[in-house]
């Protein structure tokens, strides 16, 4: 097992580097259009951060967790989730609000590792604070559109977007869940019974056969929204189609997380397999007030990297290096010298420590150099080196310290 990566963690290579920077400079440049400030937060926090607001009955608090006794005797977390870190952070920091927050690093779950599911993942984190209104919950949104069309993934991926209404229509649509879930108790796969107890709005997202026949009929969360609640889905969802997001309600979309209440959202793809889900989040007007805060409402989303990495199509632009072929000792020790001085002022340079002219011909052209510059003893002696366009076979002799200045306008 030595020389093995953890399962479900990935090194990252070349140009999935690249594709995995390029991810994450395009969400911080959205984000910095719509007013978000970046914050970094630690990758591990006191456990409680996370059991005290992810919810009893989450997957993420009764399997994922990767949750450690540090040398000092405190119970620690590696994060599964930026939203209750940076809720930590508000309530610590005081800070003032309304404030938008975009974050980006990885995340821990101890889950199946799958196509699109690992156990170090990254996420794309976007979090507004103060604002109850919900032109928050449209611009976010928005935000999420944009996201796409940048990625250029928006024909694929689709809006889900559901309401768990106030504090009150999901308490009477959780005991009206168990009351008809009770019916079927001895019907249902075992991971939805153990929900029924902990969390019967988790049962809705069963994937099991046996549990969505049962699911199909039962009762419906909107017919239980009060007034307010019906009134603020019905002003969400008349914006987007003014702004022409396109949208589908799914009224079993309740997520994984506890401390979600009206809006809960996923953009979803059919192109990943089973884990469809690339940007996801909601409302949680009341996680703040209930960690010791002020009543702050709140919503946020956020995207898995790596799934978003599986959908586009990004190379990184190839830059074309100057390739160094000094011939003789002391050429040699002037190209360190040439080396340092291009490569200073911003040029690609590269050469081999050793080898034959042919040779380093050779390898200047598998590097797919621009331009060769070839220096031996004997120019060196006429203070002049070649230039090769390696394109045209194109050669110049210059002067030593003109090679710069030519170089640099090539
Ligand atoms: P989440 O649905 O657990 O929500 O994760 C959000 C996104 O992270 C998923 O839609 C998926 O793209 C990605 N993701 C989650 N788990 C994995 C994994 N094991 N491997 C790869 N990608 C994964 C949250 O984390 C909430 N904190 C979102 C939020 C922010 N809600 C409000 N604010």
């Amino acid at each position: 097992m030595t020389n093995q990566t953890v399962r479900g963690t990935k090194d990252l290579l070349f140009d999935e580097w690249y594709k995995f920077k390029y991810v994450q400079q395009v969400a911080s440049k959205i984000s910095n259009l719509y007013g978000f400030a970046p914050v970094e937060t630690p990758i591990f926090e006191y456990t409680e951060v996370f059991t005290k607001t992810l919810g009893d009955g989450s997957d993420i608090i009764t399997k994922e967790m990767y949750t450690f006794d540090d040398k000092g005797g405190k119970s620690i977390t590696l994060r599964p989730e930026f939203t209750a870190a940076i809720v930590r952070m508000l309530v610590e920091k005081k800070l003032q609000t309304p404030l938008k927050l975009f974050s980006t690093g990885p995340l821990f779950r101890y889950e199946r590792p799958q196509r699109g599911r690992q156990r170090q993942f990254h996420q794309i984190n976007f979090e507004v604070f103060g604002i109850e209104s919900p032109k928050a919950d449209i611009e976010l949104i928005s935000l999420a559109q944009h996201l796409l069309t940048e990625f250029d993934m928006g024909n694929s991926v689709k809006l889900e977007i559901n309401s768990l209404g106030d504090g009150e229509t999901i308490s009477q649509y959780r005991e009206a869940l168990v009351l008809y879930f009770k019916k079927y108790q001895n019907d249902l796969s075992e991971d939805s019974q153990n929900r029924l107890i902990k969390n019967p709005l988790r049962i809705l997202d069963s994937k099991d056969e046996r549990d969505r026949a049962i699911i199909s009929d039962a009762p419906k969360i909107s017919d239980y929204y009060t007034k307010e609640s019906s009134n603020f889905f019905e002003q969400i969802l008349n914006r987007l189609t003014a702004l022409g997001v396109p949208y589908t309600v799914n009224n079993k979309l309740v997520r994984g997380l506890d401390y979600y209440c009206h809006t809960v959202f996923e953009f979803i793809t059919e192109n990943l397999g089973a884990q469809g889900a690339i940007f996801a989040g909601g409302r949680y007007d009341n996680l703040v007030s209930s960690v010791g805060g002020k009543h702050t409402p709140a919503i946020g989303f956020a995207g898995g990297i790596e799934r978003i990495m599986e959908l586009i199509n990004y190379a990184p632009e190839e830059t074309r290096p100057i390739y160094l072929i000094p011939i003789g000792e002391k050429a040699e020790e002037y190209a360190t010298t040439l080396a340092n001085e291009l490569r200073r002022s911003g040029l690609h340079i590269n050469y081999e420590y050793s080898g034959a002219l042919k040779n380093r011909m050779k390898k200047a052209n598998q590097a797919n150099a621009k331009i060769a510059l070839i220096f031996g003893d004997e120019e060196l002696g006429s203070n002049v080196i070649k230039v090769k366009n390696m394109d045209t076979g194109e050669e110049k002799t210059v002067a030593c310290d003109k090679v710069k200045t030519l170089v640099q306008a090539l």
